[in-house]
This record gives structure tokens, C-alpha cells and sequence, in this order.
């Protein structure tokens, strides 16, 4: 028996990565300000890409003994950083520099060296409106007869930047909108499409920036909870136009341990009673999420990941009457610099109780931006790859994300390292190379 596993059939392998990749982000915030400054700053060599898996990864191939670990973007053709261009829409007519300036995560001296790069960044007008982010009061805005006419809009923004670029990705970095459900208006293209005729209010600013992309064939990232590509005629869309989609809300600070900590107390059987979450964050995303419609947003997002992770019904005894909450609490002081406390009550052997503390003191955006790069250099590469741009859903970058999409039907697998090997030997499978189960029996024979 061995380690390592044929992934089954041939696949044809991506197309190489050539010419320019432009990069359409949606609001050019604290992450889409970080992200590009970051970028930047290694293309000039004064900053390394920490916590982009794209990279500074490796990447196992066959078996340990045979001492071959590439790094991610020399065995998969990633974008180069040197091909990235951006470029992006916001409510407010700040330029990258301005902006990033006002969201205060990176340091004078670094924003004053890329200067006059970041400036150059200018915000095309928005689709906004005030009814879908109370918080915010958008100055820079399109106005268009109704959802269609904006849509259209934006699609023509798209195909104006196309002609500079080779290849465009889309990634919403903007703010939560409120809670929305699915509705009739959400499940087919043709029932969207006469929604954006009719202004349906089940369509979101941020829906009409996804629909433009799928249309346009962009593949789209959304670093929000928002529902936005979470319908079936979004999924429908970026089927027919090979426009990759995946989950949604960047997993970086709370979820992030907590898709860390919760496979380890299941995997030694250790019950859990209660997970009580609180955060203090005092950025412009921590003012939109104070408002409780946009927090429901996010609450959904947060609290989804342990109901997966512990499958209470396979557990009864261990986990099926956790007391789960979590609170976000908007205070200024703080900052972009989150602090996320997590009281975690556990149970062990003959129902003895224990309690874990965590105090994460993070900082927001430099978790964010390095998975906002990673998210739309692999949603480039899937939609390269034969065997991945038609599909849809793009699972494999669940890791990436709180609320990760699946087919309907399939429960979403929210443990950062069962995402981690899904995604590597993702890469594995589309360069035709073994997967890896690590067995190990063979090492022994
Ligand atoms: N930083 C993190 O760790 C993290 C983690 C998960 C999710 N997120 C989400 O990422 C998003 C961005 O976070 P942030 O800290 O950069 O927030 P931010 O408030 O600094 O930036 C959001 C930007 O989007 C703009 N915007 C809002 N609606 C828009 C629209 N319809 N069109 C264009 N621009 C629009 C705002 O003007 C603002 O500049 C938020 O939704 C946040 O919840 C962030």
C-alpha cells in the first residue's frame, strides 16, 4: 500500500499565467488597501508576502523520503505579482493612498514610500445604496434607471479594463450588507435578471457587481458574508460562463482559532458545554457591523463552522448542547487592531469540566490581505484549469473562508487542515502529480 494515491483520471493541466492580471477589487477599504500596499511593497522588495500560501508555501510531492517540497507558485502557474494591475470601485473618491492613510494598519513611513504608486488608484463610482449598509453615507456613487441599468454599468467598467489586462478577477472587499435570504429572485438567471429589471430589493449592490462579473466570465471572491454569490443563479452563471466562484468572509481571526481548536477537542473525543466569543474592533467594518442587520450577517457566518465541525448528531454525548455566542462590539480606541477573547468550556474523561481562555490581539487586515491575494491568484488559476473553471464552486478554497460554499446537499467542511490537505492535493490533482493521504504503511515494508 502507498502513501500516495493516482488522482484518478487525466487531467489536462493549466494554462501558463501570461501577460497581465487585472485585479477588480470592491471597495478599496482597510483589506483591499492593505492587500495592494502589500503587494506593492514585495514587488520592491521591502516586505516579504507573510501568510500568502501562494508565496511562501511548499507543497509535499510523493514521498517524504524523496525530500521534493516546491514551493506553491514554481509547481502551479501562479500570476507573478510583477503582472498584478488593480483596480476598483468604492463609495468614496479616496485614492489607495488616501485611503489606506484613513484606515491606519500600515505604517506612516512604509504608505510614504509607495506613495506614488498607491495614488495613482483612483475608485471607480459605486453601486450603493444606503437601505442594504445603514452605517455608511456613499458620496462616489453610479446612478442608473434601475439594478439592470448599474449592472450594465459595472460590466462596462469590466470590459474598459479588460482592454489593458489579460485576465480580470473580481473580489469584494467591501462592507457587510444586511442579512439577506435566499428568494425567488435568487434561483434562476432568468428570474435575477427580470429582478434587475424590476429593482427587486432580494438583489444586493454586491449581487450586482457578482452578476456583472459571472456575465462578463470573471471569477469573483467575496471576502463578506454577504449572500451574494450564494444563490443558484449565481451558481448557475458561473457554470455557463467558467467564471469560478467560492465561499465567502475571509477566516482570519476568531474563526480561524476556532477552525483550529474544535477539530482538536473532537479528534480526543474532549465534549464541549459552551463557546462564549466577544471581540472589540474599532475599524470601519467594526462601525458597520455595529449595526445589528449587518451583524446578523456576520453572526451567521461565525456561528456556522462549530455546528459542522462537531456534528452533534454523530456526538450526541459531546456536543449536542453547546451554548454557542458570539459578539462584536464597535470600539474605537482599538482600531484596525481586533482584540477577540474566546471562553471555551470542555469536558473530559467521566464528564469532568475544563475551561481554555483565548485572547487574540490581531490585527484585521494584515490577516486579511494575504488571503485576499491568495483567493484571487487561485480563482485565476481554477478558472486556467480544464478541469476546474466550469465547475462552479471552487471547494478547495474553503480554506480560506468562514462560510464555505458547496453543492446543494453537501455539508461544508469547515477544519483548517482537512481544507488545507483538499487544497494542496487540489494542486496535486490538477498537475497530474500523486495525492497524498499519508498513510505511511510503505515506509515500514
Ligand atoms: N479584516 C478581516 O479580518 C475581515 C475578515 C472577514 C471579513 N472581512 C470583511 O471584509 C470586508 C472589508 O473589511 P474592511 O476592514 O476592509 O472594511 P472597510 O470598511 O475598511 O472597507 C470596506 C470598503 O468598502 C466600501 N464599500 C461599501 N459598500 C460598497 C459598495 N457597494 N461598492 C463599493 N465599495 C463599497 C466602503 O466605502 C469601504 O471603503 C468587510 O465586509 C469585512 O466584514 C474582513
Amino acid at each position: 500500500m502507498s502513501t500516495t494515491e493516482q488522482s484518478g483520471q487525466k487531467t489536462a493541466k493549466p494554462e501558463l499565467a501570461k501577460g497581465k492580471l487585472g485585479i477588480m477589487v470592491v471597495g478599496l477599504g482597510a483589506v483591499a488597501t492593505t492587500m495592494i500596499a502589500g503587494v506593492e511593497a514585495v514587488r520592491r522588495g521591502i516586505a516579504k508576502p507573510i501568510g500568502s500560501l501562494t508565496q511562501m508555501g511548499t507543497v509535499r510531492l510523493g514521498k517524504r523520503t524523496d525530500n521534493k517540497s516546491p514551493l506553491v507558485k514554481d509547481f502551479v502557474p501562479i500570476a507573478d505579482l510583477n503582472d498584478i494591475v488593480f483596480t476598483g470601485w468604492d463609495i468614496f473618491e479616496d485614492n489607495v493612498y488616501e485611503s489606506a492613510a484613513h484606515a491606519k494598519v500600515l505604517d506612516k513611513d512604509l504608505l510614504q514610500q509607495l506613495k506614488p504608486y498607491l495614488e495613482t488608484i483612483k475608485p471607480l463610482p459605486a453601486v450603493f445604496d444606503q437601505f442594504y449598509v445603514k452605517r455608511l453615507h456613499g458620496t462616489h456613487v453610479k446612478k442608473g434607471k434601475n439594478k439592470r441599468d448599474l449592472a450594465e454599468q459595472v460590466r462596462a467598467d469590466i470590459q474598459a479594463f479588460r482592454k489593458t489586462v489579460d485576465r480580470v478577477v473580481m473580489i469584494w472587499c467591501g462592507s457587510t450588507e444586511i442579512f439577506l435570504e435566499p428568494s425567488a429572485v435568487h434561483q434562476s438567471i432568468e428570474a435575477f435578471e427580470k429582478g434587475l429589471d424590476a429593482n427587486d430589493p432580494g438583489i444586493a449592490p454586491s449581487q450586482v457587481y457578482a452578476y456583472a462579473a459571472l456575465t462578463e466570465g470573471v471569477p469573483f471572491a467575496n471576502g463578506a458574508p454577504n449572500l451574494t454569490v450564494d444563490v443558484p443563479a449565481m451558481i448557475e452563471l458561473s457554470k455557463k460562463n467558467a467564471a469560478p466562484i467560492c465561499g465567502k468572509d475571509f477566516k482570519t481571526g476568531q474563526t480561524f482559532m476556532k477552525t483550529v481548536l474544535a477539530p482538536a477537542f473532537k479528534a480526543r473525543l474532549l465534549g464541549v458545554s459552551g463557546w462564549y466569543s466577544t471581540n472589540i474592533l474599532g475599524n470601519r467594518d467594526g462601525e458597520v457591523l455595529d449595526d445589528p442587520e449587518s451583524f446578523k450577517t456576520k453572526e451567521e457566518s461565525k456561528l456556522g463552522s462549530l455546528e459542522y465541525i462537531f456534528q452533534p448528531e454523530l456526538y450526541p454525548d459531546l456536543y449536542k448542547d453547546i451554548f454557542h455566542k458570539v459578539r462584536i462590539n464597535y470600539y474605537p480606541p482599538r482600531g484596525d487592531n481586533k482584540e477577540g477573547w474566546d471562553n471555551i468550556d470542555i469536558f473530559g474523561w467521566l464528564g469532568y469540566p475544563m475551561q481554555i481562555k483565548v485572547d487574540f490581539l490581531c490585527r484585521d487586515s494584515i490577516l486579511a490581505a494575504p488571503i485576499a491575494l491568495d483567493l484571487v491568484l487561485f480563482l485565476d488559476l481554477a478558472k486556467r484549469t480544464p478541469s476546474l473553471k466550469s465547475i462552479g464552486i471552487q471547494e478547495w478554497l474553503s480554506f480560506y473562508l468562514k462560510s464555505p460554499q458547496t453543492r446543494e446537499g453537501l455539508y461544508p467542511e469547515h477544519d483548517l487542515f482537512i481544507q488545507s490537505m483538499k487544497l494542496k492535493n487540489t494542486l496535486r490533482h490538477i498537475m497530474g502529480a500523486d495525492l497524498i493521504t499519508h498513510l505511511g504503511l510503505e515506509y515500514y515494508d
